[in-house]
């Protein structure tokens, strides 16, 4: 296939590009009094408003074009149906069967992996169901209320994000703690936290082998035993993972172990039986309604035209931006407490995922891929690096998410909901207008001694604006919306992956930095000098030595 970038199609969007530079978003919207209702589309209980681009209906169609050109059709379906598209690493990549609500048979091969899928689901929901009931006991007869959920990246960051974003639908009484850093605090501040008579741990890792994560199943296995003896080690311990053998050697019993397979990815894998803290700690009728809205973009993903399509226009944008204008960052600020995990969920799915240079068919790229993402909580953030999008020389578009109703009705509860959501509104308009030399000079008119006094301020206090955000306004913050907000960026992160023919789906990057440091962690314990690496590396190394006792 010939390289888009080479394409005249993509000549064509340059030409766009420098034409569009010469008209700002303000021009845009005065142009078309209905831009709002033109560039917005309301799905379910989501508000996707992406007026505040640089875009028109021409520059959407001929980026729409590119995702035809790129065959993104035939990709989608690959997607669902099972074909192996991680061709590096020779696997399928069927995170979507996960939440196939319709239960249509989904094949890899001659298996059936709906089968699959329904056995396992079924049993997270006993396990579960029985553990809520109290039927499931510990090892000296307590019920279980306390999870502690021990992983990492894609084991770790989706489920925790869920569950504190959910908090509200949290099964009375349950707690959930994550344990993911190799760092021994992380682990010790949790054990120091909770009772281990009413405690489920749960190794969570695809592979079983991860350093952190069993490094620190095994502290938590050596706690245990120390608190309740080597028997118990069998009631509160659950494993999850694609490698039951090893999860079986840990010590987990045949029963609690939760399989899922090769074809889920790490960092899309919170729909798997890596789901189980998630179903513990909000129940599993939760976890299914937030299948129930993924499947519910995953519909709208397959069969809507490109154009009125939110995970690919999403995708399109950010084509348009990192390609074409040149970012190579995008903020995410979710205007929500509950939602702060959000943007670090989001830096593995969306760097792990297209942090990569080298296409398909083995050749380097010929241009960028994956922006840097960054974010945090609003209003906290407007407070740390919001300058920098205003008055800084990056242009850095921004994804807004606010989220309508406040599950508390007091009146106290409305009044700080308002002027959190009003914060957002605000935010995306100032990036839009910005503030003139005019407007500014006649603010500071209003006091002249100050003007005077300090003549440049005027500079200081213009904002060129002119700055591209998109919002998504959740109704509501429940599982539906949760798991269709996760599913629109999935998709998007897909989307992406597809034009700029690379394999969204494997992370050889991470490798040789873990393979490197086996090595190291091996010299530390030797009494010489190291000097087998370059100076600088030496040089920490044995510095370590020195220190560490
Ligand atoms: O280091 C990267 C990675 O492989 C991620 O892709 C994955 O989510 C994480 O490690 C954890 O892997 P596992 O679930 O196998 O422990």
């Amino acid at each position: 296939m010939q390289n888009i970038t080479h394409s005249n199609l993509w000549k064509k969007l340059v030409t766009r590009y420098i034409l569009s530079k010469e008209v700002s978003l303000k021009e845009l919207f005065a142009e078309n009094k209905n831009r709002f209702e033109d560039f917005s589309i309301e799905f379910e209980n989501i508000l996707f408003d992406f007026s505040k681009n640089n875009i028109d209906e021409e520059i959407l169609a001929l980026l729409s074009l590119v995702a035809e050109k790129c065959q993104l059709r035939m990709w989608i379906s690959k997607l669902f149906n099972g074909v192996s598209i991680n061709h590096t690493e020779q696997r399928a990549v069927l995170h979507t069967a996960l939440r196939n609500k319709n239960e249509s048979p989904v094949l890899i091969g001659d298996r059936n992996v709906t089968l699959d899928i329904s056995r396992v689901l079924a049993k997270m929901k006993e396990f579960s169901d029985n553990i809520h009931s109290g039927e499931y006991k510990g090892y000296t007869g307590k019920k279980i209320d306390t999870v502690v959920n021990i992983g990492i990246g894609g084991s770790h960051l989706g489920p925790e994000m869920v569950c504190r974003a959910l908090k509200p639908f949290a099964v009375e009484g349950m707690k959930v703690h994550f344990v993911a850093n190799i760092d021994v605090l992380n682990i010790m501040n949790v054990l120091s936290e909770i009772d281990v008579e009413s405690t489920i741990f749960v190794i969570a890792s695809k592979t079983f082998t991860t350093q952190e994560t069993m490094e620190n199943a095994l502290t938590a296995k050596d706690y245990l035993i120390e608190k309740l003896g080597i028997n118990a080690v069998s009631k509160h311990f659950i494993g999850v993972t694609s490698d039951i053998e090893k999860a079986e050697g840990f010590g987990i019993q045949a029963d609690n172990i939760f399989e899922f397979w090769d074809w889920v990815g790490g960092r899309f894998s919170l729909w798997s039986s890596i789901g189980i803290s998630i179903a513990l700690y909000l129940g599993y009728d939760n976890f299914d309604r937030l299948l129930v809205g993924a499947f519910k973009i995953d519909e709208h993903f397959r069969k809507t035209p490109f154009i009125e399509n939110i995970p690919v226009i999403m995708a399109l944008l950010d084509v348009w931006y990192t390609n074409f204008y040149g970012t190579k960052m995008r903020a995410v600020i979710p205007y929500s407490h509950n939602l702060r995990l959000f943007p670090d969920y989001l830096q593995q799915l969306e760097m792990e995922s297209n942090g990569k240079s080298i296409k398909r068919d083995g050749y380097t790229v010929d241009t960028n891929t994956g922006q840097v993402i960054f974010g945090g909580a609003g209003t906290n953030s407007q407070h740390s690096f919001f300058q920098l999008l205003h008055q800084g020389t990056q242009e850095i578009p921004v994804d807004f998410i606010a989220v309508c109703k406040n599950e508390d009705e007091n009146e106290r509860s409305r009044i700080h909901q308002d002027i959190l959501v009003a914060n957002m509104i605000a935010q995306s308009e100032a990036m839009l207008k910005g503030k003139s030399e005019t407007e500014a000079l006649t603010e500071l008119e209003e006091t002249p001694e100050v003007l005077e006094s300090n003549p440049t301020l005027l500079y200081n206090k213009i904002f060129t604006g002119n700055k591209p955000s998109t919002t998504l306004m959740l109704k509501e913050l429940n599982p539906e919306t949760l798991g269709s907000l996760i599913a629109i960026y999935e998709h998007k992160v897909f989307v992406q992956g597809v034009i700029w023919d690379i394999n969204s789906f494997d992370q050889w990057g991470v490798e040789l930095g873990k393979e490197l440091a086996k090595k190291i962690v091996g010299q530390f314990d030797t009494e010489d000098i190291v000097v087998n690496h370059d100076s600088s590396t030496n040089g920490l190394i044995n510095c370590y030595k020195k220190w560490k006792h």
